[in-house]
């Protein structure tokens, strides 16, 4: 097999043999980094349609056959057997763990739920209305103001301690986040529930009232954390890495990941699943809505709809549809309108030409927002409990990339189309 690839540049005639880089998986890589150096070319792709950003042994997605491993292991595998946790641990050390380093873990994980009385004051700055997601970006951000003996990134023990607080701590800074927004107490976490019972008891127990967590509300959510928990490099990952890129502390790079998550082509979808339901309001209007989606010159888009990589099913979507149903069956209001809409929506749009033609299928976020509007969790909480499952692939990719022995800050570069030099002139002659 050649393992290089030349090119000629027709205006010098020079030539360049960039080298193949070849993973287990997936489509070979050009070695573009002599390019600029000995030809004097920089490469433009804008939305990295072709460009792999690092090299990772995290996550793999085969998007034309709708394949997503972790670690090797397929998802429909992971999501039948395993759990959110011994997931994050494969994810985080790269194998599944046995008993007692799952239990190890477990209880590391279990024991970091708190969060320091004074952190708790941040929220009181926030304005009752303020959206939940702003409220965790300034939270997390926030994190390394309060553990000092985290933040040494040279430090594999301090990148330890900072994954597993970030893991522990985000049900806790998101179940507050949700308590302020409401105005009632927040709820100390307890460490004997599981990881998402531990969510469910502090966003909806109160301090009179005695809560039992609903064991399917439990594993649902369970199962949709597992489902998000890692995505290779997407947008809110490529921003962790970037941050990172320049030694910037864990808890800064990944707040920077939730603003990029929180944005309705990419996390944001699963709220805007909801709110795109509410607008169609009525299963009539939905022919009304798929021609709309379909007209370029209408900026409506069907959300839940579409993926970068997966121009096939989203192995999510699959797994994720039968747990929204059997949801909805049991806890659900079945009576809820929202529900019959969103399921013949799927249906209409499955069978029409326009979205059969550009492989546009139902992504994760179609279901896992429908599934937390069944357990209640409110509209503007969904973007959060996704950025709660993802903080593991985001602290996972962060350690992998900060361990590389040759890693160096990200700097893309760009092509200037802006005016070429001029002369600055002064104001008075300044038409
Ligand atoms: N509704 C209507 N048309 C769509 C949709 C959609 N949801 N998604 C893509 N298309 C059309 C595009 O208009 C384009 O049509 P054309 O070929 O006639 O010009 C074609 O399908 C290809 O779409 P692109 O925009 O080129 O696809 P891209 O990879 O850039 O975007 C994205 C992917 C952002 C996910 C897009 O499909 C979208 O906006 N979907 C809705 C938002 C959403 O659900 N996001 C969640 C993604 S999953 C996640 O982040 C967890």
């Amino acid at each position: 097999m050649k393992d290089t690839l030349t090119i000629v540049d027709n205006a010098t005639g020079k030539s360049i043999e960039l080298p193949i880089r070849h993973g287990t998986l997936g489509p070979p890589a050009v070695d573009i980094g002599r390019l600029y150096h000995d030809l004097g070319y920089v490469t433009y792709d804008p939305g990295f349609i072709a460009t792999a950003s690092c090299r990772s042994a995290i996550t793999y997605i085969d998007g034309d056959i709708g394949v997503l491993l972790y670690r090797g292991y397929p998802i429909e595998q992971l999501a039948e057997k395993s759990n959110f946790l011994e997931v994050a641990h494969l994810l985080l050390y790269g194998d599944l763990a046995t008993q007692t380093q799952l239990d190890e873990f477990t209880g590391v994980i279990r024991r970091h739920t708190m969060l320091k009385e004074s952190l708790k004051s941040f929220y009181s700055g926030f304005y009752h209305d303020a959206h939940p997601m702003a409220i965790m970006v300034g939270v997390v951000g926030s994190l390394s103001a309060f553990y000092h003996d985290s933040t040494d990134i040279h430090n594999p023990q301090h990148r330890d301690i900072a994954a597993h607080r970030l893991i522990a701590k985000m049900p806790t800074i998101a179940a507050a986040s949700y308590k302020h927004s409401i105005g009632e107490p927040f709820i100390y976490p307890n460490n004997n529930l599981s990881y998402c019972g531990n969510l469910l008891h502090m966003m909806f127990s109160v301090p009179c009232e005695e809560y039992h967590v609903d064991p399917l509300a439990e594993k649902a959510l369970d199962l949709i954390f597992t489902l998000h928990a890692d995505h290779e490099q997407n947008a809110s990952t490529s921003t962790v890495r970037l941050a990172g890129s320049s030694s910037a502390n864990p808890f800064a790079c990944v707040s920077s990941g939730i603003t990029a998550l929180w944005g309705p082509a990419h996390g944001g979808a699963n709220e805007a699943v909801l709110r795109m339901l509410e607008e169609i309001g009525d299963v009539k209007n939905i022919s009304k809505y798929l021609a709309r989606a379909k007209d370029k010159k209408d900026t409506f888009r069907l959300m839940g709809f579409g993926h970068r990589v997966y121009k096939n099913h989203d192995p999510r979507a699959r797994i994720i549809r039968q747990m929204c149903h059997e949801v909805l069956q049991k806890l659900g209001n079945t009576n809820d309108p929202l529900f019959e809409l969103a399921l013949r929506l799927e249906e209409a749009a499955l069978k029409d030409d326009y979205f059969i033609a550009r492989k546009l299928y139902p992504n994760v976020d179609f279901y896992s927002g429908i599934i937390y509007k069944a357990l209640g969790i409110p509209t503007n909480m969904f973007t959060v409990m996704f950025a709660v499952a993802r903080t593991v692939g985001w602290v996972a990719q962060w350690m992998e990339m900060i361990a590389e022995p040759d890693q160096r800050i990200g700097r893309p570069r760009q092509v200037y189309d802006g005016i070429a030099t001029r002369d600055y002139v002064s104001i008075e002659k300044r038409t």
